[in-house]
């Protein structure tokens, strides 16, 4: 199969935090495992430029750029095959995104749900102007995002739920740039999100996110990761009384890395009334098990940024090369280009 028909898959990951078991079993896991499909070419980037918008903390940003990178290739992304790269590294994915500002309405931004949420806090606040803080990072954020999508026209952008809005944005960027530019330029992407994939809860059982404070970080030492499955909240039922799986953050922790086989058993221990001490070194050995190569392999990767380095390098320059002929046709196309 020639790769231009592949069906092109993107995601970017935003660079401000560090990968926890909710990133790993919602994003990370499935990403490495569609990337293996021989009829998909897979884009994965560090969402870097996206970090700024978020964060003004250099450490911060520097940090988890590493951290994440590390994390997908001791996971075993293979890349060879998919295109991973950071964001920042293609200068190109900022014409592009001029390009879109340029055919963009305003009001369309104003609509978006994380520039909304801010004028609202702003004027629950009391504040008198509702775009108090509000930097054009934020409120351009879609923008850069559809920039990202539409320069390697992906056709499927696995997402959360929470970014559906800005999917659809870039569908509209590229709808008005194809029509005001009479061409078919642009592929319109679409939103892909997992139903079967479940919101990982965390510590506290809310969702769990870095925003709550309730992660339990993906290559956290065994020592620590003991301890943070202790702190999983339960309720106060005694050993040797039945209890509820459904709703068990133990559980669903459990479910999301167990096979069918043993989550069944642990479903049984459950009704057999399992005390929660037990329940937890249970999970904890599971979820060790499962992380320990993984985290050798991140352990290393960490100790060796070089090596890193030289693989986003190999990335950027895949992805530049697509990159670069597809401004020279949009340059082209909006009467930038060249004169002979
Ligand atoms: N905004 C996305 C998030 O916070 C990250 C992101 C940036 C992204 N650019 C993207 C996701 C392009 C998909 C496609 O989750």
């Amino acid at each position: 199969m020639q790769a231009t028909q592949k069906t092109r898959v993107l995601t970017g990951i935003t660079t401000t935090g560090t990968p926890h078991l909710g990133n790993y079993v919602g994003a990370i896991k499935p990403a490495i495992e569609a990337s293996q499909d021989p009829n998909v070419q897979s884009f994965y980037f560090l969402a870097d430029y996206h970090a700024l918008i978020k964060c003004q903390d250099p450490e911060r940003v520097q940090a988890s750029r590493l951290e994440i990178a590390a994390t997908w290739l001791a996971l075993g992304l293979d890349t060879d095959n998919a295109i991973f790269y950071r964001q920042s590294d293609l200068i190109e994915v900022q014409e592009l995104a001029w390009f879109l500002s340029c055919v963009c309405a305003k009001g369309l931004m104003n609509r978006a749900h994380a520039y909304k949420a801010a004028v609202a806090e702003n004027e629950e606040a009391g504040n008198q102007d509702p775009d108090r803080g509000i930097t054009m990072g934020l409120f351009g954020y879609p923008v850069l995002m559809a920039a990202d999508i539409l320069m390697f026209n992906a056709h499927k952008v696995p997402v959360g739920r929470d970014q559906i809005q800005h999917i659809e944005m870039a569908r509209d960027m590229a709808g008005r740039f194809n029509h005001l530019f009479k061409g078919e330029y642009f592929t319109l992407p679409e939103a892909v999100v997992d139903q079967k994939v479940e919101v990982l809860k965390g510590l506290d059982g809310r969702k769990m996110s870095k925003s709550y404070n309730n992660t339990i970080p993906l290559f956290t030492p065994e020592k620590k990761l003991l301890k943070l499955v202790r702190k999983i909240k339960t309720n106060s039922l005694e050993p040797g009384e039945p209890k509820d799986p459904d709703g068990c953050t133990l559980f669903q922790i459990y479910s999301a890395f167990a096979s069918d086989q043993d989550v069944a058993a642990m479903r049984q221990q459950y009704a057999d009334g399992i005390g929660w001490g037990d329940a937890k070194n249970q999970l904890f050995d599971y979820l060790n098990t499962h992380l320990e190569a993984p985290r050798e392999r991140y352990n290393a990767l960490m100790e060796d940024p070089g090596y890193i380095e030289s693989v986003l390098q190999k990335g950027a320059e895949r992805a530049r090369e697509q990159a670069a002929a597809s401004m020279e046709k949009l340059r082209a196309a909006v009467g930038l280009g060249r004169f002979v």
